[in-house]
């Protein structure tokens, strides 16, 4: 395998957007793709096709082709922890006895479903699911973006071990109508694993019998569950190969299949099998999240861009930026290669952003004048989630894409302090309706071209080791009589005495 030869990348020069504009009236065209009911436009990125060129010959030299063949066949390619990374196999797309095994336990997910909507636990109205980073962003993001017409059930989704985030939810739910969801992997996450407990006293202090008989658990470990409590026939696995962040394909998506239907659930599978399919069988310089991927690795390896903006000019996608901040940063935030080698490189940029139009009122100031180099992704739906009149979604749209016009051309005055310098990278992503299958074909790009991103710097993205340190010394704390450094300790001392 030749080696990864980023000098060409690194010598690309530095055209302006307004040239190659001017010097291609077929830009738009080249650096756009549609799929799956998205359009996706790179063309107000400085990516050229000699950009893409140098991005291809660098994906080959790092072996892209064979490692995504390699994910979707279920090999070991998640190398520190000895184990596949099987989100495609949960819609469909994968080795033929993991997609075996996720029909199963999508089966099992399913009766279940159907056993509660027939109240075969009681009358449920409330769904309070507890887990914490993929077992809370991935739920919450599909309940709050589909969610706003189903109606069948009131769901709470609380991931923040601070007690007033449960409260939230117990002011809200009644005791004797709410279902507990224990999403975690690992079953043994102590927030999650508190959270579920102080659900279970809530319950009992307002008289509830038999509470754990409204207990559901998602988990990997299925045995940990039940030595939790959790009656067998409430517990639905997912596989080990599912990672967190990764898997709210898998049972980790229960409270979204209860409150959206079942048919919903599976739009959304389908949506991203078809975003797999894309990803796996189109050539690079026409492929998604391959020219997502070249265009984000363009600024932070040539550019230097430290950070990338999300904004969802959509009020349903408006948790998009906090899902996307766990994939990106959690996946690609590492310093070193698979093969434990210094990456000697910057990493992934740092994932931001925020909602439009409110982010315009805010923190544009910063992507049009400052001084840091952010390279902004915009994020709308032709079809208005509103029933007002159409001045609202109009309005809302062409905002949105004023906002990546007026990055580019910038504005030149007398004024410094009212002059643009405009050449501001921005890339939109268009989708045609907001509905389950082009949120699950919207959030597989997003995947997909994170793979990308860490394929080309070496990264293994389906490891964080780097969450660990932290929670470890928070258990010593927690467990107390542990001195650690006089400022911890002194903020200690002052807390609790
Ligand atoms: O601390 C990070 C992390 O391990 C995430 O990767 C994961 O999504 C989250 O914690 C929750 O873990 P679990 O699902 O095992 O409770």
């Amino acid at each position: 395998m030749p080696a990864a030869d980023w000098t060409k990348i690194e010598a690309l020069p530095a055209i302006p957007l307004k040239s190659l504009f001017a010097d291609d009236p077929d830009r738009v065209t080249r650096f756009s793709a549609d799929v799956a009911g998205i359009h996706f436009d790179w063309s107000k990125t400085h990516l050229t096709a000699e950009a893409v060129s140098a991005f291809e010959a660098l994906a080959k030299a790092q072996g892209l082709a064979g490692k995504r063949e390699a994910l979707f066949a279920g090999e070991e390619i998640n190398v520190t922890e000895g184990r596949a990374a099987e989100h495609t196999a949960e819609r469909g797309e994968g080795k033929a006895d993991s997609v075996a095994r996720a029909r199963a336990l999508h089966a099992r997910m399913r009766a279940l479903i159907d056993a509660i909507e027939g109240e075969a636990l009681g009358p449920i109205r409330h769904i309070l699911h507890v887990g914490i980073g993929g077992s809370a962003l991935g739920p919450d993001l599909l309940v709050d973006a589909l969610g706003r017409e189903a109606g069948r059930y009131d769901v709470a989704i609380v991931s923040n071990v601070d007690g007033v985030a449960l409260e939230e939810a117990f002011a809200r739910f009644d005791p004797a109508a709410t279902l507990l969801v224990i999403a975690s992997k690992t079953f043994t996450t102590t927030e999650t694993m508190l959270n579920a407990q102080s659900v279970l006293q809530w319950m009992t202090e307002h008289g509830v019998e038999d509470i754990y008989g409204r207990v559901v658990a998602l988990t990997a470990d299925p045995d940990k569950a039940l030595e939790w409590g959790v009656d067998e026939t409430r517990i639905l696995p997912f596989s080990e190969s599912v990672g967190g962040r990764y898997s709210l394909w898998s049972s980790i998506g229960f409270p979204a299949a209860l409150a959206l239907g079942w048919d919903c659930f599976e739009e959304l599978l389908e949506g991203a099998a078809e975003m797999d399919r894309h990803f796996r069988l189109t050539a690079l310089h026409e492929n998604a999240p391959a020219l997502a991927a070249f265009a984000d690795l363009y600024y932070t390896q040539v550019r230097h861009a430290e950070t990338r903006a999300t904004f969802a000019y959509d009020e349903r996608l408006r948790l998009l930026p906090s899902y996307l901040q766990q994939l990106e940063m959690e996946s690609n935030g590492k310093g070193v290669t698979t093969d434990g080698k210094p990456l000697g490189r910057p990493s992934a940029a740092i994932t931001w952003g925020g909602v439009g139009t409110d982010a315009q009122h805010a923190v544009f100031q910063l992507l049009h004048q400052g001084t840091h180099l952010v390279p902004v992704e915009f994020v709308a739906v032709i079809e208005a989630g509103d029933t007002l009149a159409e001045d609202h979604h109009r309005q809302l749209l062409l905002n949105a894409f004023a906002q990546g016009a007026a990055l580019m051309a910038g504005k030149q005055v007398e004024d410094p302090a009212r002059s643009y310098s405009g050449d501001r990278p921005s890339s939109t992503i268009l989708l045609d309706d907001l509905d389950a299958r082009s949120l699950g074909a919207l959030i597989a790009f997003y995947e997909h071209r994170v793979f990308v991103n860490a394929i080309l710097l070496g990264i293994n993205p389906f490891d964080q080791f780097g969450v660990e340190l932290g929670k470890e010394m928070a258990k010593a704390a927690i467990a107390g009589g542990q001195s650690f450094d006089a400022s911890t300790d002194d903020l200690i001392k002052r807390a609790f005495g």
